[in-house]
């Protein structure tokens, strides 16, 4: 039996002593009494007992261990023209004092700290520092706009609120405090305190004694110490998209997190202590948290933090640039980001001069990567390609190709094999398990590994009602696809309305919400269409109110406007068509399956259920022009 197929056997088989194992890999202040605790299912705890802290794994149990003057962090800004290290010293001592800063601020073990920030080293080290206290952190992706922060501001209830000035999109300067403040506005909850990170390219004005300038609250703070904090409590809440409008909170525990994501490091990716690895994300992304912040640190890797695109800063060898400058031995990015290269330099021309000898493999998520993107970069690169599958509620892979574990055969367009840890099944609608090569509801078999979600912030019955209803004993990954005879899983895409944008998850619903809200628009739906770029974009469907008149080129510009400045410019919402009806079920429900089919231009059924098929037939042109 080989490596991968042992240990996946034991994972499954004795799950107590699998992770107990692994868990030796973690500084434990307390070592837990319980491996799991399966006392209620269907909610799982791991490492009970245990008592830890996720910052003192990640920064100061290295400097103590010898690696002080190693570099725990590489900002490399393109946009800023900036590339600056940080050693685990530098990067410990400067997390200490922020977490001092915010402690003066009234942050305690516990409470929660919204971080709205773009990708410089600041907020790597104020999700540290959070972590330092046993604070909550709740990271809001740079490219909401402000309604989807105050939504999250509710939710989370935040003592103190950590942003800047602005963020950099390539050559454009985006102002981020208006946002805030907008969103400070539109929030119930109210914010005290805020911190600020002044930015050389945009001076943002305070709106004092609520903000403090960054700078000012590290110079009067002590450096804090790590608080122990339960394995069991929150490190931190990610909302991430759902079918409905209303963000999920999905909640990760401290001690699971730190034992799942220290493993993945060496199994999956394959990298160890000193090693450079370079997640090519975001740190608002489940990838940023687990892959730029808290894998390779935990670790004892150099992680590099990269503010720039992958073309236009300056050009599309930035991703071969960077990987060569900083000996790069893993590259994780989007297979969106490829396509963006590969459009750009077809040939890979501009790898040209970049030494990439030190690196092993690209790993891709996100979304499927497609044969074609596969086979470019393999063809390019002459490295491994590995797809590899999993979601923010998991927080780490469920499914991959375990290169440190043992490199198994690559099936191009599937992520490979499911990771140990993961029982990975397909089960029909009528929850029966289906046969191998047969398409239904991708599943894991609880419990869930450590590192997973433990719940939904402060909603424990969404959270059941979400993931563990459908298939009871299972947890729903809202992904359809299929295992093949030799184990392989493919992954298909969602079976909810979720969409993924640039790698970027999205929830039409939340549009349709937005769209709703015009005076005009009587009904209407959003789908996922193929993009050959974006992997999909959103694509709006309006039924007008009777008797309104209006100009479809103007009402399109309202809408898209309005999607831009509720949701943000990251959903991409461009494309409204005005359609006389939209076609329903004789319940009244949109069919928005059957015109995402229409619109891929797949052969989809028109389900018995369909109330008018002439409206379909209607919009049939409407939907293969897009
Ligand atoms: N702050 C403010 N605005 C942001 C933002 C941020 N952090 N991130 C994105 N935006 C804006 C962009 O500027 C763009 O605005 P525009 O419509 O005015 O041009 C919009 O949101 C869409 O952004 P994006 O999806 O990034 O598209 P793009 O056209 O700028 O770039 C790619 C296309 C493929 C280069 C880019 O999407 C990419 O690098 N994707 C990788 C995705 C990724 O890393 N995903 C994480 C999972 S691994
Ligand atoms: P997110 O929670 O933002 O990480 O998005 C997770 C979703 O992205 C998954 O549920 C999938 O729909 C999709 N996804 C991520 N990685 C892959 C992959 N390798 N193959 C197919 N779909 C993927």
């Amino acid at each position: 039996m080989g490596a991968y197929a042992a240990a996946y056997e034991r994972s499954i088989a004795d799950p107590t002593r699998f992770w107990g194992l692994a868990a030796r890999d973690v500084r434990w202040l307390v070592p837990p009494d319980r491996v799991l605790d399966d006392g209620a299912p269907p909610f799982y705890r791991w490492f009970t007992g245990g008592e830890l802290n996720t910052c003192d794994n990640a920064l100061d149990r290295h400097v103590e261990e010898g690696r002080g003057e190693q570099p725990a962090l590489i900002y490399d800004s393109p946009v800023t023209g900036t590339v600056r290290t940080y050693s685990y010293r530098e990067l410990t001592e400067l997390v200490a004092r922020f977490a001092g800063a915010l402690r003066d601020l009234g942050v305690d073990r516990g409470d929660r700290v919204v971080i709205y920030l773009p990708m410089i080293p600041e907020a790597v080290i104020a999700m540290l520092a959070c972590a330092r206290l046993g604070a909550v952190h709740s990271v809001v992706f740079g490219g909401f706009a402000a309604n989807e922060l105050a939504v999250r501001i509710d939710d989370a209830r935040p003592k103190v609120v950590v942003s800047a000035s602005c963020g950099i999109e390539g050559s454009r300067i985006v102002p981020y405090k208006p946002l805030l403040d907008q969103a400070l506005e539109l929030a119930s909850h109210k914010v005290d305190r805020c911190v600020i990170r002044q930015r050389p390219q945009l001076h943002a004005d305070l709106v004092r004694p609520r903000d403090t300038d960054w700078d000012e609250a590290v110079a009067g703070a002590e450096p804090a110490e790590c608080v122990p904090v339960a394995a069991t409590d929150p490190l931190y809440i990610l909302y991430t998209s759902g079918t409905t409008g209303r963000p999920k909170g999905v909640v990760r525990d401290n001690g699971g997190h730190a034992v799942a994501l220290r493993w993945s490091m060496e199994n999956v990716y394959g990298v160890g202590p000193g090693d450079v690895f370079w997640a090519a994300s975001d740190v608002g992304w489940v990838v940023g948290h687990s892959y730029i912040v808290y894998g390779p640190l935990l670790t004892g890797c150099t992680t590099v933090l990269y503010e720039g695109k992958p073309v236009g800063t300056p050009d599309a060898g930035a991703f071969w640039r960077v990987a060569a400058q900083h000996r790069v031995k893993a590259l994780f990015t989007a297979p969106t980001a490829i396509r963006a290269i590969k459009k750009e330099d077809p040939e890979g021309a501009l790898l040209a001069g970049h030494d990439l000898s030190s690196m092993d493999t690209l790993f891709l998520a996100g979304e499927r990567t497609d044969p074609d993107t596969y086979h470019w970069a393999t063809r390019v690169l002459g490295k491994p390609v590995v797809d590899h599958w999993w979601q923010t509620e998991s927080g780490w892979p469920i499914v991959a190709n375990p290169r440190g574990l043992e490199p198994m055969e690559i099936k191009p367009g599937s992520p490979s094999v499911p990771v140990p840890g993961y029982d990975v099944r397909v089960l029909g609608p009528d929850g029966a398990p289906v046969p191998p090569g047969t398409d239904g509801d991708i599943v894991l078999r609880l419990p869930l590994p450590p590192g997973n979600l433990s719940t939904l912030w402060q909603d424990d019955e969404r959270f059941v009602e979400s993931y563990l209803t459908r298939h009871p004993g299972h947890y729903l990954t809202g992904d359809g696809g299929r295992i093949d005879e030799d184990g392989y899983v493919w992954v298909m895409g969602r079976t909810d309305d979720v969409i993924n944008v640039a790698g970027h998850r999205l929830s039409t619903g939340t549009m349709e919400e937005v769209i709703a809200a015009h005076p005009a628009v009587a009904e209407c739906a959003v789908i996922g269409v193929a993009d050959e770029l974006k992997g999909q974009v959103p694509r709006g469907f309006v039924v007008l109110k009777s008797g309104v008149d209006t100009d479809p080129a103007a009402l399109r510009d309202e809408l898209v406007a309005m999607v831009r400045g509720q949701i943000g410019p990251v959903a991409a919402f461009k494309e409204v068509a005005v359609v006389p009806a939209l076609p329903k079920t004789r319940s009244g429900k949109i069919l928005r399956g059957v015109m995402r089919g229409i619109a891929d231009g797949r052969d989809v059924p028109v389900p018995s259920t369909i109330e008018d098929p002439s409206v379909l037939d209607d919009l049939r042109p409407i939907l293969r022009s897009g």
